[in-house]
């Protein structure tokens, strides 16, 4: 389809083609493109499930920010290549107090303006232009005509109990900016930079001081390490909507197996139900068949599906509030494991499970992982593989066993798949469980084809089992113990 970037509107594109518009620019057509359309009913909706919880977390970031103006962009469409972007979606934290998801307005500013004791957040968003503007017709990074219809500011503030003004009146917002002003630094590289710019300017100062914006970030992160019950609601949804995708592929592995890149049919067929149930996946699935299941984050996902081989599926969908999944499970492609990939495969289970055991509040989050690693030293040490016993290897100066499994056995899961990312490592890795928290326990064992501290039988193979785990009042729940991850459940679950 060819853009129209001969009108005023279209010129201002900043990836306007010229070379290929065929756009009338004539006053004729202006006026009757202009004119003659029926005025459009808005009706007013009540709020969405999650609007009152989006209050409540607004709420308590008020209180850790008293008398600071805080700036949380959604963030900018970003570029794929020329004049095509990647499918949006909006920034974590802007998500996360706003409630808006996959239906988000790109470009938003969520400000939240300090009062005597608290703060007003008002919602910026680029409200639909008339049909009178060229804007509708002429624009294709925005105009309805190009990439749809968008709500009302009546419409977004009943939706989501948040007041909405026109994002052109952010501009009044920059320029109140001063030193009190934090902004997620990377919401909109263009908003940072205005605020960036009044900052200087108020400070009368060459270099920013922008500590204040790591603590919004760091905060932003940590507030969402415990999980409210509308959230935990999504991640099981989230979940069931994942297993349906394993079934799909399941299901489609005749095919699969037919095809030179039956890698690529794995991934076309869960992604097809990440669309269908969700906004998309929640990550890039990893479809990793024979030997590259030993590649962690195979995405490439262009190889074969061999019967005899096993195959590492690890995805998640994402919904449309953007929470996700993020499940792996390691399938024999023939229907049964073979006597060494069977080994390798309950060694990885038996990780999982002396791992999710000991989940209850009041542990560290760094026990899970211990946990899980004394089964990963036990097992590689009981097969030969390890230098020294899996007790001297277990020692922090040794770790011979992590050859076999370099990654962590958890992190959290949320609306990002690495939830938390900012949140401190005394609060994340050395920090103490509470109900409510959700994250993965994924330990697995990878011999490297090239791998020569292996026997032959072993080299090739790969085994992770990714579940999602929620900490309850008195212990933790298997969100994912739904989807088969015994050996023998794994062996019906393919025969069924
Ligand atoms: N899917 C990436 C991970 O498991 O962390
Ligand atoms: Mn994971
Ligand atoms: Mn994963």
């Amino acid at each position: 389809m060819a853009d129209s970037t001969d009108s005023a509107a279209a010129q201002k594109a900043p990836r306007a083609t010229a070379n290929r518009s065929t756009t009338p620019v004539s006053d004729n057509f202006k006026d009757y493109i202009s004119g003659n359309w029926a005025g459009r009913p808005d009706v007013t909706p009540e709020p969405r499930e999650q609007a009152s919880f989006a209050a409540v977390r607004r709420a308590a970031l008020s209180q850790k920010f008293p008398g600071k103006r805080l700036i949380v962009p959604a963030g900018a469409a970003k570029v794929r290549s020329n004049d095509t972007d990647y499918a949006y979606r909006a920034h974590s934290a802007f998500a996360h107090l706003t409630g808006w998801g996959s239906d988000a307005v790109a470009g938003s500013v969520l400000v939240l303006e300090p009062t005597a004791n608290a703060h007003d957040a008002t919602l910026y968003f680029r409200e639909a232009a008339g049909r009178d503007s060229d804007e509708f017709y002429a624009n294709p990074e925005v105009g309805e005509f190009w990439t749809g219809p968008r709500p009302s500011l009546a419409h977004v503030a009943a939706d989501l109990g948040i007041a909405t003004r026109n994002l052109a009146e952010f501009t009044d917002v920059v320029e109140r900016v001063d030193a009190s002003t934090l902004v997620v630094r990377d919401g909109d590289r263009d908003v940072t930079d205005q605020i960036d710019g009044r900052r200087l300017l108020a400070a009368d100062t060459e270099s920013l001081e922008t500590d204040g914006d790591a603590d919004l970030a760091r905060e932003l992160s940590e507030s969402r390490l415990v999980k409210d019950s509308y959230e935990i609601d999504q991640m099981r949804r989230a979940v069931a909507a994942t297993k349906q995708g394993f079934d799909d592929v399941i299901g489609d592995l005749p095919a699969i197996v037919a095809h030179e890149r039956g890698e690529r049919l794995v991934e076309g067929t869960f992604n097809r139900r990440a669309r269908a149930e969700g906004n998309q996946v929640g990550y890039d699935t990893i479809a990793a068949s024979g030997q590259h299941a030993c590649i962690l984050h195979w995405t490439r996902n262009d190889g074969p599906v061999i019967p005899g081989d096993l195959i590492l599926l690890d995805a998640g969908i994402e919904l449309d509030s953007l929470y996700t999944a993020d499940i792996t499970r390691t399938l024999p492609i023939a229907g049964t494991f073979t006597e060494v990939q069977r080994r390798v495969y309950e060694a990885v289970r038996e990780s999982a499970d002396a791992a999710f055991a000991i989940v209850r509040p009041g542990i560290r989050f760094r026990e899970i992982h211990a946990e899980a690693m004394k089964v990963i030293a036990a097992k590689t040490a009981e097969w030969g593989l390890l230098p020294v016993s899996a007790e001297e290897s277990l020692q922090p100066e040794q770790q011979y066993h992590r050859r076999y499994m370099v990654h962590g056995t958890s992190h959290h899961l949320g609306i990002d798949v690495h939830d938390c990312a900012q949140a401190r490592r005394e609060l994340y890795l050395e920090g103490i469980l509470e109900p409510g928290m959700v994250f993965t326990i994924e330990p697995g064992l990878y011999f490297q084809p090239d791998d020569l501290t292996v026997p032959e039988e072993y080299r090739g193979i790969g085994v992770r089992i990714e579940d999602n785990i929620l900490v309850t009042e008195s212990g933790a729940e298997n969100l994912s113990i739904g989807i088969p991850r015994t050996a023998d459940d794994v062996e019906a679950w393919l025969a069924g």
